[in-house]
């Protein structure tokens, strides 16, 4: 039968016998979010255009070339997100949460739309977690959020990540580079791309993010930002650079480093790998001091990072990291006979009570096909209940990869005894 349709171009399916090792990183996420004492944030799908218009920015690639926007029937412009910074920033205003003390500390996991060319790692429906920061303006904080990324990847058993970092000022400094900049690649006007030409005036440091070969050929003699940082930029850079020293965490000072969105000043970074191909930006973040601003609220210095699940996964794959799956099923009972189902049905609901996952026939399976299933799904311990059984009310419980056997009583403690025996070969969540 042919499908009246299939996935959409650039999205993923996460199938169920892959989905632990999606729960796997988003666990080990959301206990180093707690460890660092940033508490999750939830905000829809979609918003106004103008939020990502104003916060990421009109001249980025994000906004000029890759929104999913569309007009609702009741005539508003609405973008699903292409990434999950401006949403929460909206969302702290919204709700004045720096009157509940700052600084804010938020973390997400967002789903992400951009209308890119689907490529290995780049899609368009992509999954972030991000850590967000709002309130500080101390370097401090800068480091400790690089840590805490740091931190996951290390959690994760992640290698050969490289920790790239630049500082690209404020408006103050960055006047001084615009017009650098710009004298620079007006020599260059006719080989430059459209959409970079159209930069040239309102903002050319976007042209060092242009992924056109030519123009990043171009770019590569560009002047760099770290001449021209004033300096508060250039204090604050170095004190960042300082606390990374003291906690242990390498990096390079890459001073080409611009990134794709507005938003940012001063201190920005990328962990980056050469083992996953073109898309090697696992993580991306920084300080983004104007934008609660930009965005109609006071001056709150704030910043944040977000790393791609798929990028993530795709690394440690070619790393070959192992990931637990704890989804496996603990307990088969295959059954003979009406009774002994109902049987197995109220006993497996005690089983489940204790938090194991346990399972019997649903299909109408024989004997013989059930114990082979219970095989195939690689269930630990297996029971077989029929008449024999239902009469003496007690089965052999067998170990289905020692083949060890042992007599359990189908009465009211059955559940904890096995709770009891699972528990003592459980192997632990935490890595
Ligand atoms: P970004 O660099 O655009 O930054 O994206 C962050 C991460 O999302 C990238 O490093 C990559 O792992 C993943 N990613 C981006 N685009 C795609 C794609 N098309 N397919 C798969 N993965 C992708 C941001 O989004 C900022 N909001 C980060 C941030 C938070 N800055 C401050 N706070």
């Amino acid at each position: 039968m042919a499908l009246i349709t299939k996935k959409i171009k650039g999205t993923e399916d996460v199938l169920p016998k892959e989905s632990y090792r999606w729960q796997f990183i988003e666990q080990v996420m959301r206990e180093e979010s707690k460890a660092y004492g940033f508490k999750e944030i939830r905000t829809p799908v979609f918003e106004h255009t103008e939020l990502f218009a104003r916060g990421v920015g009109q001249t980025t690639d994000v906004v000029q070339k890759e929104m999913y926007t569309f007009d609702t029937k009741g005539g508003e412009s609405i973008t699903l997100r292409p990434e999950g910074t401006a949403g929460a920033a909206r969302a702290v205003l919204e709700h004045a949460l720096e009157n509940e003390g700052l600084p804010i500390k938020a973390s997400y996991f967002v789903s992400c739309y951009r209308y890119e060319k689907p490529q290995a790692g780049r899609l368009r429906e992509f999954h972030q977690f991000g850590l967000e920061e709002y309130g500080t303006q101390q370097p401090i904080a800068d480091a400790e959020l690089i840590c805490a990324a740091q931190s996951v990847f290390d959690r994760l058993g992640i290698k050969q990540l490289r920790l790239e970092l630049n500082s690209i000022g404020c408006p103050t400094c960055r006047a001084d580079y615009h017009k650098a900049l710009k004298d620079y690649f007006s020599q260059y006007k006719d080989k430059l791309c459209d959409t970079c030409l159209s930069r040239l005036d309102k903002n050319p440091m976007r042209i060092l993010d242009c992924k056109s070969p030519i123009c990043s050929e171009i770019a590569k003699d560009a002047p760099k930002i770290t001449d021209y940082l004033c300096d508060e930029c250039r204090n604050h850079f170095e004190d960042v650079k300082k606390y990374l020293d003291a906690a242990g965490i390498e990096y390079v000072v890459n001073p080409t480093i611009v990134r794709g969105l507005d938003y940012y000043t001063k201190t920005v970074f990328e962990f980056v790998t050469d083992c996953i191909g073109a898309q090697g930006t696992v993580c991306g973040g920084g300080r983004y001091d104007g934008l609660i601003e930009e965005l109609g609220g006071k001056h709150l210095p704030s910043l944040g990072f977000a790393m791609g699940l798929e990028r993530l996964l795709m690394v440690m794959d070619s790393q070959g990291i192992e990931i637990p799956d704890n989804d496996v099923c603990s307990l088969y009972i295959a059954t003979m006979g009406e009774k002994a189902k109902a049987k197995a049905f109220a006993l497996l609901r005690k089983v489940r009570e204790c938090n194991l996952t346990a399972e019997t026939d649903v299909v109408g399976r024989g004997l013989r096909a059930q114990m082979k299933y219970a095989d195939k799904i690689g269930a630990k311990y297996s029971l077989v209940i029929g008449d024999n059984e239902l009469e003496k009310n007690s089965a052999e419980l067998k170990n289905m990869e020692t083949g060890e056997k042992t007599e359990m009583a189908l009465d009211d403690t059955f559940a904890e005894k096995f709770s009891l025996i699972s528990l003592s070969d459980h192997k632990s969540f935490k890595i």
